[in-house]
């Protein structure tokens, strides 16, 4: 196949920056079709990229041009999205969270493997992020001993007025556990929420913020990880792991450094499309390469199960502040 036709669910937010970047962008693809609940949304988009929009996502998976799809939908409708494309034999790209349940998770992987093929890749983009490839290679080198601790930091300026307590886990932190588990590749055992004094720029009794999340693997590395959704500055993402032998810090994006006013400053990112950009990118093309080819190689529906275990066990402390066990079971044959 030289080309692959693509099928979007869901053209809002991401939704309208894939479709952009394999319009634009990426090369053996091409968007053919979308659908959104919101026709109106769907309509624009179709009309900017000269696509056909689909009545619903059965239909759109079903259609004859639409070799692979693409989930950019809420997160509660991707697990039909996901089962459906599993069923028709058609590879899926679908953006975090996998699903908003472990069953959920689980009903894909064992979809998956009943069908006896990887057609799924979940879009945390951060493992395609040059800086953290590089602080990925540093670890697997071996020169800097074993991972002891990882501190991580996920701040957003604001947020959206629907964003409660557990999204901070379900649609925040899900990356830097996804992240980390792939960096230091140990798996999870127990997890904790400590909540401090919230910020004044939110309301406590919706949206607890900031949190402290902590998680401690297997091999016994403790990751602790900030989320401050409503730190006002930018959106700030730091992830630094320590090691018996060396420190491996995130780089930070680079911009000019200035000199004006008696001040040596710099800026910050302020926006997590433009902050992960290539990361996207990268990630994307991964896709497609691998489609091309019948194959998936991206993060895999297991990983999405992970993540989902994991983020159930930190809603859990979120009410208590107690330590919750992390039970995924080993990975199966099918995902080593
Ligand atoms: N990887 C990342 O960094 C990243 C960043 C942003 C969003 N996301 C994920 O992408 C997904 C979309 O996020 P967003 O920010 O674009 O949200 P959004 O609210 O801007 O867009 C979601 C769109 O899905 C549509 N939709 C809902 N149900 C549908 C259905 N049954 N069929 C078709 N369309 C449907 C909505 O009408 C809306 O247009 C979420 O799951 C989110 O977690 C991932």
């Amino acid at each position: 196949m030289e080309e692959i036709r693509i099928g979007v669910i869901g053209t809002g937010a991401i939704g309208q920056e894939h479709v952009a970047r394999l319009h634009n962008t990426i090369a053996g693809a091409r968007v053919t079709a979308v659908c959104d609940i919101n026709t109106e949304s769907a309509l624009t988009v179709a009309s900017k990229h000269g696509l056909r929009v689909e009545p619903n996502m059965d239909s759109l998976i079903a259609a004859n041009d639409v070799d692979a799809i693409v989930v950019c939908c809420y997160d509660p409708v991707h697990a039909k999205a996901v089962l459906d494309s599993i069923s028709k034999g058609k590879p899926v790209f679908c953006e975090k969270p996998l699903a908003t349940t472990r069953q959920d998770c689980k009903k894909i992987v064992d979809a998956e493997i009943a069908a006896g093929k990887r057609l799924v890749q979940v879009g945390f983009q951060r493992r395609y992020d040059k800086g953290y490839l590089q602080i990925k290679e540093l670890i697997d080198s071996g020169d800097f001993g074993r991972p002891l601790m990882a501190h991580c930091a996920h701040r957003n300026a604001s947020v959206a007025d629907n964003y409660d307590t557990t999204y901070a886990v379900y649609s925040t932190a899900i990356h830097e556990i996804d992240a980390v588990h792939w960096l230091i590749d140990d798996e999870y055992v127990s997890a904790q929420v400590i909540i401090p004094s919230s910020t004044k720029y939110t309301r406590p009794d919706f949206l607890k913020d900031p949190q402290f999340m902590i998680l401690r693997t297997a091999k016994g590395v403790l990751i602790d990880i900030e989320v401050f959704v409503n730190c006002r500055y930018g959106y700030d993402i730091q992830c630094e792991i320590i090691c018996e032998d060396g420190i491996l810090k995130l780089p930070e994006p680079s911009f000019p450094m200035v000199r004006k006013n008696e001040r040596l400053s710099t800026r910050l990112e302020t926006d997590w499309k433009r902050r992960f950009i290539e990361a996207y990118d990268v990630e994307m093309q991964d896709w497609v390469n691998s489609a091309l080819k019948g194959e998936v190689n991206g993060p895999t529906a297991w990983d999405g199960y992970v993540a989902a275990v994991t983020a159930d066990a930190l809603v859990r402390s979120q009410t208590t502040g107690e330590v919750v066990d992390i039970i995924t079971g080993s990975t199966p044959d099918f995902y080593k």
